[in-house]
């Protein structure tokens, strides 16, 4: 068990800005709408250290990391003039990527624990020795009078004092890719250390998952966590059902279409999670690395390049309901279990995710595959496909006893765009393990049924559908992304007690390039 911690359209240069409304699951009485905030995220196009293997002085490090933070110092004065009390910048954006552990050595300042020490580097510089980068950032919230958080490599001695008796790396100490959050006065607040690593060698695992909040007067608790931590159960799930619905996401995310683009997924997991997400990537177009964004369960200020543009940062700021925390409920099963399975509660029976064994006993739907099926790759994962190529169908495709349904009905057919519905059951195993239940809807790259499942990035093809699977998860992230990296608010999304989850969508505005419930069954990936 993790313990729990608490403190404290195409146009070159256009940010897509898009406010589209949940009109079934928010009623115009709702109290978030009674408080607001201005929430800020910046996409920083980090300068790197070219050769980031070799080990440098801290001297040098310093000298590296000045000029990024220089770029920060201008961003927290632009956010501040535009209101924001709450400001993220992304992973690795002060130091950048690709060290060894010992290359990265002059980049570490070691981090005080928030929750054993209140320091405020700023106005006490002296009292940690090499703490530049820390003081750094504490004075520019202090001077732009906002909440800021940033992303640093740490340095703990060990044995760590939070986990005394964890083994010590070989060379004795502690590197953690680390989230620090301070207050508006530059106080030390909170230090998430990063559980899920994606392939970096500078930096060690914590020993124990950590869960950290912190606490603001202008919007309550935020929960943080870092990139590759989204697509996982620890610490993202533990935060969402404590009540947490204020998540903030440093992220150096790598694009992976056709269902893990950045704006496309972490506006899923905002959606999914009913929580808020500010997100703030790394634009670097050699790492595939941009899109980033402020999501709600309803709205979406994000900005995602396209091709050709700049490669340069971007200042997001948008006004954002409080969203308050929700009672932490049992199993949302008990409600019908007098209803029976046709009585598709309403939306409004929980927040988001459960536990495994709340939601894992339903009758499998009859399997009568209608139309041929074909199995194509998408992400490594083997999809088992149907092609849409009718002019308005009702389509079923399972994998196993996971069935996913599709009724659609082409507004603008394309006849040089194929489509194909996906289902896939099973353990993702390439750049880590995660276990799926997916249904999704995706333009295949070509006109040959093998090409589904590969990257796309346009379309003209609209349709109107009503998406459905029947998933062993709670834990279903939603989305639809149109061509050119747009997203469009599902006009309704359902999910019924007996795990179906019903995601409908009319009068698109863009071509389709993907539409997926993609369902994570945490339970499942260390099997
Ligand atoms: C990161 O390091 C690896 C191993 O040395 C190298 O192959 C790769 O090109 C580097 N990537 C970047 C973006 O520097
Ligand atoms: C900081 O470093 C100086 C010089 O090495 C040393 O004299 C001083 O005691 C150190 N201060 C702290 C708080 O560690
Ligand atoms: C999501 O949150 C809103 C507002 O906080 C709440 O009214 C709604 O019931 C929640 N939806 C779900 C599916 O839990
Ligand atoms: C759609 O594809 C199926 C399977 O390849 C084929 O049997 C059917 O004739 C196609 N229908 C149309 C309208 O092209
Ligand atoms: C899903 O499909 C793949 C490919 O056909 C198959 O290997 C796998 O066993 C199926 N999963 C389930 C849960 O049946």
């Amino acid at each position: 068990m993790p313990r729990v911690k608490q403190t404290g359209r195409n146009m070159l240069f256009v940010i897509a800005v898009v406010s589209v409304y949940l009109a079934l699951v928010i009623s115009p009485t709702d109290s978030t709408a009674d408080s607001s905030y201005v929430a800020a995220v910046y996409e920083h196009k980090v300068i790197l250290n070219p050769g980031p293997r070799t080990p440098v002085s801290r001297h040098e490090a310093l000298q590296h990391m000045q000029k990024n933070l220089d770029i920060y110092e201008e961003q927290a004065a632009r956010a501040a003039q535009q209101g924001a009390q709450i400001l993220v910048f992304p992973e690795d954006g002060i130091h950048g990527f690709n060290f060894t552990r010992s290359s990265i050595v002059g980049y570490l300042e070691t981090i005080p624990n928030p929750q054993e020490e209140s320091w405020n580097p700023c106005t006490e510089p002296e009292r940690h020795n090499n703490t530049e980068v820390l003081q750094r950032l504490s004075c520019m919230a202090r001077r732009n009078n906002l909440y800021l958080v940033a992303n640093m490599p740490d340095l703990q001695p060990c044995p760590l004092k939070t986990s005394p008796s964890s083994t010590c790396p070989p060379d004795g100490r502690w590197q953690f890719n680390t989230n620090v959050a301070f207050r508006s006065d530059g106080l030390l607040i909170a230090r998430y250390h990063k559980q899920n690593l994606f392939f970096e060698q500078s930096f060690d695992t914590p020993p124990e998952p950590e869960v950290i909040t912190f606490d603001t007067p202008f919007a309550g608790k935020f929960g943080l966590f870092i990139c590759f931590d989204i697509l996982f159960h620890d610490p993202a799930v533990v935060l969402v059902e404590m009540g947490v619905r204020q998540l903030i996401f440093p992220t150096a995310w790598m694009n992976a279409l056709p269902l893990l683009d950045s704006v496309q997924f972490h506006s899923a997991f905002s959606l999914g999670a009913n929580v808020t997400l500010l997100s703030a990537n790394i634009r670097n177009d050699q790492r595939i690395m941009k899109g980033s964004g402020i999501y709600t369960p309803f709205s979406a200020t994000y900005h995602h390049a396209w091709k050709g543009d700049p490669e340069e940062g971007r200042l997001l700021v948008a006004r954002v309901p409080v969203l308050e925390p929700l009672e932490v409920k049992q199993s949302a099963a008990k409600e019908v279990e007098a209803g029976g399975v046709e009585s598709a509660s309403s939306v409004a029976t929980d927040s988001g995710c459960c536990h495994q064994d709340s939601c894992d006993d339903h009758s499998p739907d009859l399997v009568h595959p209608s139309h041929p099926t074909f199995i194509s790759f998408m992400f490594h994962d083997p999809f088992t496909f149907v092609l849409l190529n009718e002019t308005q169908g009702d389509v079923k495709v399972c994998n196993g006893t996971f069935c996913c349904r599709l009724q659609y009905r082409w507004l603008l057919q394309d006849h040089k765009e194929l489509y194909a519905l996906g289902a896939f059951a099973g353990l993702h195993t390439v750049d880590g393990r995660y276990a799926l239940q997916v249904c999704a809807v995706v333009r295949c790259a070509g006109l040959d049924q093998n090409s589904c499942g590969q990257v796309v990035e346009e379309a003209e093809s609209k349709m109107d559908f009503l998406l459905e699977g029947n998933f062993d998860t709670k834990c279903v992230y939603p989305s639809i992304l149109t061509s050119r990296m747009f997203l469009e608010q599902p006009e309704s999304l359902q999910k019924a007690p007996d795990g179906r989850v019903t995601m409908k969508h009319s009068n698109m505005k863009g071509g389709l390039v993907t539409t997926c419930l993609y369902g994570r069954m945490y339970h499942l990936d260390n099997e």
